[in-house]
């Protein structure tokens, strides 16, 4: 992760490796945005080199010029913004912008920030774009923009600087998500996600407590549904609990995080093909450790504690059967249809444990259901609750944290898919609406009166293609950046 820092000098006078400007699609082709800054020599010299390059200043669309006159930086860097001067654009040119410049150490960004959003948009573009995952071994490529220095035309007051912090703060916790869904399976288990959690709270100067709950602990606090899931692992469940707890809290918040470290669908096992991208079923939990973390180290006045409920679904004779009645933790019993339908039953204890501590809201963020990718793609969440406006909260704070979701129902109409002869529900109805059946069942372990929003993320928290705007390959962070700012809504 780079450091970021706020100027107001001109940039180019600046020396580093590359000044970033952005481009507008034009009638004729690119035309460079406004507010770059650079003297008129360097600006006619970009656009006749964007025309001779048929250059159209479009999303996505980088060139790197060298030399270019009356810029003291070793070059200059073009990034479309496609037709207009958006957030949402500045934070995907100002990433893409960064991804392209990964082998530099210092880059100065001269974007078309008129206003605070816009600016806070571009640093946080900036902050998630230059990611790569350190492979393991010898050969380990950990190339990546060193420093920042984003030009501000508003000033360098507290507003301003407190953007480009919060974009440092809120990037690096987005990394450490992005390097826990990419670890693999085999190095990322219940016990080593605890460690690693544990770990980065130590190397913090904010003050989160980190406690958990193993699987001796589990059983004998009735935590059937989690236990059931993990039963037929090598590597044993855990709940990870993680606190951050500020001297005056003006509200209380609970992340419940689904942490299947790998989801291989258990007896009711995956083809192979679909099990491939299973060691991100713990992006949920990822991303609520990382939430916890950023409150903490922005200080925010808001006490949050994050569920981390992570469990290996694997098959072997100990594993859990279709069939099988367990009893969660509030005591209501669950017939296991399915043991691929794993994640809502550490959720289900999650949400239990969550809702003990009474706080004012819970959130939980999982990778449920291929329902969620079959509504809404890849880049879109799926956003339920059980309040219209709770759930329009949501929506609302992931639209500004640049993490499109999308208001969906818990149709009552549904429950009665969740039947069971031998249990007080059934964990599963059939494929119609299954992320809304998934949801209507988390429901059932949030008591009445506390508002709860669950937000299901198996699209977009992992990146199959190539990088996109801020999503690198792999795994996005996805869901951290909603959360805080969901947070900040109460602080
Ligand atoms: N982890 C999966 C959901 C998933 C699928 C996330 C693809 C990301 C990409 C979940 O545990 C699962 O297997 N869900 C089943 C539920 C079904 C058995 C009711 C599904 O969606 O098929
Ligand atoms: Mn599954
Ligand atoms: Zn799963």
């Amino acid at each position: 992760m780079p450091t970021l820092t706020v100027t107001t000098r001109t940039p180019a006078d600046i020396a580093a490796d590359s000044v970033v400007v952005a481009s507008i699609e034009g009638k004729d082709g690119a035309l460079l945005a406004p507010g770059h800054g650079l003297p008129s020599t360097a600006a006619v010299h970009l656009e006749a080199m964007l025309a001779d390059l048929d250059a159209k200043g479009s999303a996505g669309e980088v060139g790197r010029f060298a030399s270019v006159p009356g810029v003291k930086a070793t070059s200059v860097t073009v990034t479309g913004l496609g037709k207009e001067v958006t957030g949402e654009a500045l934070r995907a040119a100002a990433a893409d912008a960064v991804r392209a410049l990964r082998s530099k150490k210092h880059v100065v960004l001269a974007l078309p920030t008129a206003d605070l959003t816009a600016l806070a948009a571009a640093a946080d573009g900036a902050a998630g774009g230059g990611y790569c995952f350190a492979k393991i071994g010898a050969k380990a490529d950990t190339t990546a923009v060193q420093k920042i220095t984003v030009v501000s035309t508003l000033g360098a007051g507290k507003g301003v600087k407190d953007a480009v912090a919060r974009a440092e703060v809120i990037g690096r916790a987005r990394d450490w998500t992005r390097d826990l869904v990419n670890t693999p399976p085999n190095v990322l288990y219940p016990a080593s996600f605890e460690a690693a959690a544990k770990d980065r709270a130590k190397a913090s100067p904010a003050k989160v407590t980190v406690t958990s709950l193993d699987e001796k602990a589990l059983a004998k606090g009735g935590f059937g549904g989690i236990v059931g899931v993990g039963q037929g692992s090598a590597n044993p469940p855990r709940i990870v609990t993680m606190s951050w707890k500020p001297a005056k809290a003006k509200a209380s918040i609970a992340l419940v995080g689904k942490g299947i470290t790998f989801d291989s669908g258990g007896l009711c096992i995956k083809p192979s093909a679909g099990m491939l991208t299973m060691k991100s079923d713990m992006a949920g939990a990822a991303a609520v450790a990382a939430a916890v973390m950023a409150a903490a180290e922005l200080d925010l006045p808001v006490a949050v504690t994050g569920y981390l409920c992570l469990a290996e679904n694997m098959p072997s004779g100990t594993a859990q059967r279709p069939s099988d009645v367990v009893t969660m933790r509030n005591r209501s019993t669950v017939e296991i249809i399915d043991t691929d339908a794993e994640g809502r039953m550490v959720l289900g204890d999650g949400l239990c444990l969550a809702a003990e501590k009474k706080p004012d809201a819970i959130i939980d963020i999982a990778t449920l259901t291929g329902a969620q990718m079959v509504a809404l793609g890849n880049l879109v969440a799926g956003v339920m609750a059980n309040d219209d406006s709770f759930r329009d909260r949501v929506v609302l704070a992931g639209a500004t944290a640049g993490e499109p979701s999308w208001p969906m129902p818990l149709p009552e109409s549904l429950r009665k898919g969740l039947e069971s002869q031998t249990a007080d529900i059934a964990h599963k109805a059939d494929r119609w609406g299954g992320m809304l059946t998934a949801g209507l069942f988390l429901s059932t372990f949030v008591p009445e009166g506390t508002p709860w929003a669950h937000i299901d993320i198996a699209g977009p928290s992992f990146n199959e293609g190539g990088p996109l705007g801020m999503a690198p390959k792999g795994g996005t962070g996805y869901g951290v950046a909603s959360l805080v700012a969901l947070i900040e809504q109460y602080a």
